[in-house]
């Protein structure tokens, strides 16, 4: 059975990451203008520096939670027949033991230089503007997709969708595209669809099936039914 999972925010959630629309989540207290796009990086590059500093930083602090350590339990049982696409840019993943791990919108700990468009891999702050390491400007930003900007891997994405058995949605609230497109190009090519969410979705109605509950029990008990 091939199985391609797309997370969101909420799964990482019971880890202590916060979510971007829920209540407390990152977008209440700063303007997505503001951070995440490359006007505002152009405009003021410090602010955006520290914001992502801050969540690298953070990053440190929080482990995997019994989701992903689910996913990877499943990646063990289906090997390359399982698709990890995520929308998060922390490495909670692949710190639970998951390699097959698509990120869509980029990652924390890798820089991206706008001079020579190298990536690097980055654990410390961006903000004091250290030279790139492979060709010395300083010249680095964040290596994640801002609004405005084409998310990473698209091609391999709908391939996997197109071929898969099974499409399962978890902890992301549908509102930002192309990813609340996935379950419709999934239905489009006779797919099965999941959502596993705490609430309902912006797109939940278009899922053949939706759980609501924290990731923490639901995905545990979705691989569980899976493997049987
Ligand atoms: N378990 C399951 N789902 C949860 C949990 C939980 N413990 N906590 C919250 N959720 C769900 C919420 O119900 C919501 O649907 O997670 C979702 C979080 O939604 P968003 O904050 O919008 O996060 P996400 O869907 O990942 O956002 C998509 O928007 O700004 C961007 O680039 C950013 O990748 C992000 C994209």
């Amino acid at each position: 059975m091939r199985v391609v999972v797309l997370t969101g925010a909420g799964i990482s959630a019971e880890s202590g990451v916060p979510t971007f629309r829920d209540t407390d989540g990152l977008w209440h207290g700063h303007r997505v203008e503001d951070v995440a796009t490359p006007e505002a990086f152009e405009v003021a590059p410090m602010a955006v520096h520290r914001f992502y500093d801050a969540r690298r930083a953070a990053l440190a602090e929080v482990e995997p939670n019994a989701a992903h350590v689910a996913l990877a339990r499943l990646e063990a049982a289906l090997g390359n027949d399982l698709l990890v696409v995520t929308q998060n840019i922390d490495d909670l993943h692949e710190r639970a033991g998951s390699t097959r791990v698509l990120h869509m919108h980029g990652e924390l700990l890798s820089a991206l230089c706008c001079s020579c468009r190298s990536r690097s891999p980055w654990t410390g702050d961006l903000g004091d503007l250290p030279p790139c390491p492979r060709c010395g400007l300083t010249d680095l930003r964040p290596d994640v997709v801002w609004f405005g900007e084409v998310p990473y891997q698209m091609d391999r994405i709908y391939l996997a969708l197109a071929t898969a058995d099974l499409f399962v949605a978890v902890g992301t609230s549908g509102a930002v595209y192309p990813a609340a497109g996935f379950v419709e190009h999934a239905t489009t090519y006779g797919v099965r669809t999941l959502e596993l969410n705490l609430k309902p979705s912006e797109v939940t109605t278009l899922f053949d099936e939706s759980r609501e509950g924290p990731a923490g029990r639901l995905v545990p008990d979705w691989v569980d039914e899976l493997l049987g």
